[in-house]
């Protein structure tokens, strides 16, 4: 089966996407979902951006350079999920974008009374949504719909969408297992209802595919540091749909959401397009790591990294049924690729302490990088620019060892820390 691994990485057309990162050898990283490693490109531009331009041009380089770097990345942003040029900010964190577009979405509707998300919501965004019933919208209520499954995750959301929906506030690809809504239909009956969408789509960008403009999405937030590799806490993006802006008022109006921010009227107009949700002074060393991912997932494709993400899992599944599967493996992402995004969550009862082996091995000298979600899943990202399918062959083969050695149990099962 190595050999299987040799020749696809041999006739992979992306192989050679992989020197524009700087990886070990020892590390086998499988955490692109979490924190994507930096291209050299990404590097360079935030060297260059406190070498030159913090260090040399000073406060010049807002005109010269930081202020369109900052609209310049939001339009290359824009691109990769087909939105118009005005409908994405880069700002924030993914959990303050949401705040903004959540409050407004709410403000916005006096007569619809309901706000559903679900379990397989990432906690941050339950969390800023029970905090905008209980302290900014009393007389709304907030359905979380339990899912105990994936498998009629889609249903129990169409099911529950009726005309009393104002919002609808879901993860895009789910952080546990993966899975991906039907957010087409979806979004489809929202429409019919009267209601308004917000997708997370911190799981999904770069990832897979994204039309926003095919799916109806209303509006969408993400995260850049995932697969787009931005770096740890780059700023975030915000989506909003042209034909929404105009109904829609940010609730955090700083001197950036301002019509002409440097006039410093003390009155606030608000400037037009997706800008009105910005609110503060962007984080440009931050927000430098980005640029030069977006141009390499524009060339590349999102088809493309697609369709190897696709072949990744195809081959892992392979390994899957001959050597883990009798190892009591099992695995919780959909088999069906029109349903999943780019990890697998591989589950075992002893998952936190085999995710540990694996990260800090005590019989081997290979560190796989994976991470931990509780109870019991290994989360395998994929990345298709960098991951070659001898990486699946060495992990399926470490972890094999880590069970038949009983390695895990050299580990405590307290947890501690992120991974
Ligand atoms: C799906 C999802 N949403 C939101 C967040 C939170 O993002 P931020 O820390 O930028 O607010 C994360 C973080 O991992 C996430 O995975």
């Amino acid at each position: 089966m190595r050999e299987q691994a040799i020749i696809r990485d041999q006739n992979d057309t992306l192989r050679n996407y992989r020197d524009l990162f700087d990886l070990e050898e020892s590390t086998i990283y499988l955490d692109g979902n979490s924190l994507g490693p930096p291209l050299r490109a990404a590097k360079s531009q935030i060297q260059e951006t406190i070498e030159h331009h913090w260090s040399k041009r000073l406060i010049r380089s807002w005109n010269e350079d930081w202020l369109d770097a900052q609209k310049r990345t939001a339009e290359k942003l824009a691109k990769l999920i087909n939105a118009e040029p005005d409908e994405v900010i880069i700002a924030d964190s993914v959990s303050v974008n949401l705040y903004k577009l959540a409050f407004a979405a709410l403000a916005s509707n006096k007569e619809k009374k309901e706000v559903i998300t679900d379990s397989l919501n990432f906690p941050s965004d339950l969390y800023i949504l029970q905090g905008l019933q209980q302290q900014s919208f009393k007389e709304k209520s907030l359905r979380i719909i339990e899912q105990e499954s994936c498998r009629y995750a889609n249903d129990r959301i169409l099911e529950a969408i009726s005309d009393k929906l104002n919002l609808l506030s879901l993860s895009h690809v789910t952080y546990k297992s993966a899975f991906k809504y039907d957010v087409k239909s979806i979004n489809k009956k929202v429409k019919q209802c009267g209601g308004l969408n917000l997708w997370d789509l911190s799981h999904s960008i770069g990832a897979v595919s994204i039309d926003v403009k095919d799916l109806g999405v209303d509006m969408a937030v993400g995260c850049t540091y995932k697969y787009l590799n931005a770096g740890p806490g780059a700023p975030a993006f915000l989506y909003i749909s042209k034909a929404i802006q105009e109904k829609l008022r940010n609730p955090i109006q700083g001197w950036f959401s301002h019509k002409n921010p440097f006039e410093f009227d003390r009155m606030f107009e608000p400037i037009t397009g997706a800008q009105a949700f910005a609110v503060g002074t962007p984080s440009i060393i931050s927000l430098k790591g980005i640029e030069p991912n977006l141009d390499v997932f524009l060339e590349a494709g999102m088809q493309t990294l697609e369709r190897k993400s696709k072949d990744l899992f195809d081959y892992f599944i392979l390994n899957f049924q001959n050597i883990l599967k009798e190892r009591d493996f099992t695995i919780d992402t959909p088999l069906d690729s029109s349903e999943r995004g780019s990890h697998i969550a591989l589950l075992h009862k002893e998952a936190y302490r085999i995710n540990l082996s694996l990260i800090n091995p005590r019989i081997t000298r290979k560190s796989f990088i994976t991470d931990h979600r509780p109870p019991n899943i290994i989360r395998i990202a994929l990345s298709p620019l960098y991951m070659r399918f001898e990486d699946i062959w060495h992990l399926t083969e470490r972890l094999a060892e880590i069970i038949d050695t009983k390695e895990y149990e050299l580990y405590s099962d307290i947890k501690t820390g992120v991974i």
